[in-house]
């Protein structure tokens, strides 16, 4: 008996205890609408860049992979010839030029709206082996650079509207290549670099003149070689507009290294052209690797952070961001060595927006 009472007494308090009315405001508070963000993933690079997006191509690709060139098109508004603009491919012998290729790029470029990017004037590895058999003194070796140039530079005067004039003369520590062509003929080889410049500039004054190398972030000493070259050509009045980073680097590249060496290369104060991006994801070379979302997120992660890198350019030192490539399809990185195992680009092997297209997007934001 006792018990059923003192349950009467309990469930009696909980039930006046719930009805009784809480204390509330009589003025509803507002409640903030929650700000969904726009949804970006349908956005297109080129649509959110203040800057070119561009690619390297290959002008075969363009010709005969309808997909590629689609690709090319819709995604990106610049884009540079992998190969066929290098010396070897256009100066078959003195005096003979085969500017079929760079027609077929330039035409396309004006057909739909893209930039073109001249790369390269001078690299060691494109002086065509008649130029470098031909036994030609100092003087006479650079009477025909400086016809190549005046002849390749005045032929796109205003359809190319910028060159990498010279490629690679630097080694890490900031010491000039050891190599036969433009160091082992000169006895001041950035004195024969800087008049190639100024070739250039004379044969299209318009057009913005790049120095382009790999590794600089990483580099203390390349890059700084590369800003003393580019003032002692200021102060000689040559015309150097930029500074090309190819950034070929890798998800296990450390990110803090990249941003310390990034902005040391923005205190030149020069156009910047992150100029042949990709990242590598099988960093080991294995024929036996697979990629996983891991590495995709790496991968995406590290687009992210060098594309907010750039974004964060003051306006007059953005010049593009542009891609080695279009397609894991046909990146250069693939090789026997690694059995075509990379996948280093922001489109898969069938043209499908990877992980590291969202990070790259996500870098714009
Ligand atoms: O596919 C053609 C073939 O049809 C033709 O018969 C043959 C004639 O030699 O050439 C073949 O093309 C090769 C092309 O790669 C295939 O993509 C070229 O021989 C070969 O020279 C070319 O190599 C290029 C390399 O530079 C040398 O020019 C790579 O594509 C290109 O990715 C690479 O790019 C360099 C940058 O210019 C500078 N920074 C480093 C970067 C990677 O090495």
């Amino acid at each position: 008996m006792k018990r059923i009472l003192l349950l009467g007494i309990i469930l009696t308090f909980i039930f006046s205890s719930s009805c009784k009315k809480s204390p509330v405001s009589t003025i509803p508070v507002p409640i903030s609408p929650i700000v969904i963000p726009p949804v970006v993933s349908n956005k297109k690079l080129i649509e959110v860049a203040n800057f070119k997006i561009g690619a390297a191509v290959k002008v075969a690709s363009l010709q005969s992979d309808a997909e590629f060139a689609n690709t090319v098109k819709s995604e990106f508004n610049q884009i540079t010839a992998e190969y066929e603009m290098k010396m070897n491919f256009i100066w078959t012998a003195d005096n003979t030029y085969d500017f079929s290729k760079v027609d077929y790029l330039v035409d396309f470029a004006q057909q739909n709206s893209k930039s073109v990017h001249g790369h390269t004037l001078l690299w060691y590895q494109s002086f065509p082996d008649w130029l470098k058999n031909a036994g030609y003194d100092t003087v006479a070796f650079e009477g025909k650079v400086k016809t190549y140039i005046q002849t390749v530079v005045g032929r796109y005067k205003g359809k190319i509207v910028s060159w990498d004039v010279a490629n690679e003369i630097f080694n890490d520590d900031g010491t000039l290549r050891v190599e036969s062509q433009i160091q082992g003929r000169f006895k001041d080889p950035i004195g024969f670099v800087g008049r190639c410049f100024k070739y250039a500039h004379d044969a299209d004054p318009a057009a913005k003149l790049f120095y382009n190398d790999y590794n600089v972030v990483l580099a203390t000493g390349k890059r700084t070689a590369m800003k003393n070259m580019a003032l002692r050509f200021k102060n000689a009045g040559v015309q150097i507009d930029g500074l090309g980073e190819q950034f070929h680097y890798r998800i296990s590249t450390s990110q803090s290294q990249i941003n310390s060496g990034f902005a040391d290369l923005a205190n030149s104060g020069l156009l910047i052209h992150i100029s042949e991006a990709d990242c590598k994801v099988n960093v080991n070379d294995s024929p036996a690797y697979v990629i996983t979302d891991a590495d995709k997120q790496k991968q995406s992660d590290f687009f992210k952070n060098i594309v907010t890198l750039y974004n964060a350019l003051p306006a007059n030192q953005k010049f593009a961001i542009t891609t080695w490539g279009v397609t894991d399809k046909s990146t250069w990185l693939r090789n026997s060595t690694n059995g075509n195992k990379e996948y280093p680009l922001l489109f898969d092997e069938s043209y499908i927006k990877k992980p590291a297209y969202a990070g790259f997007l996500a870098g714009l934001q």
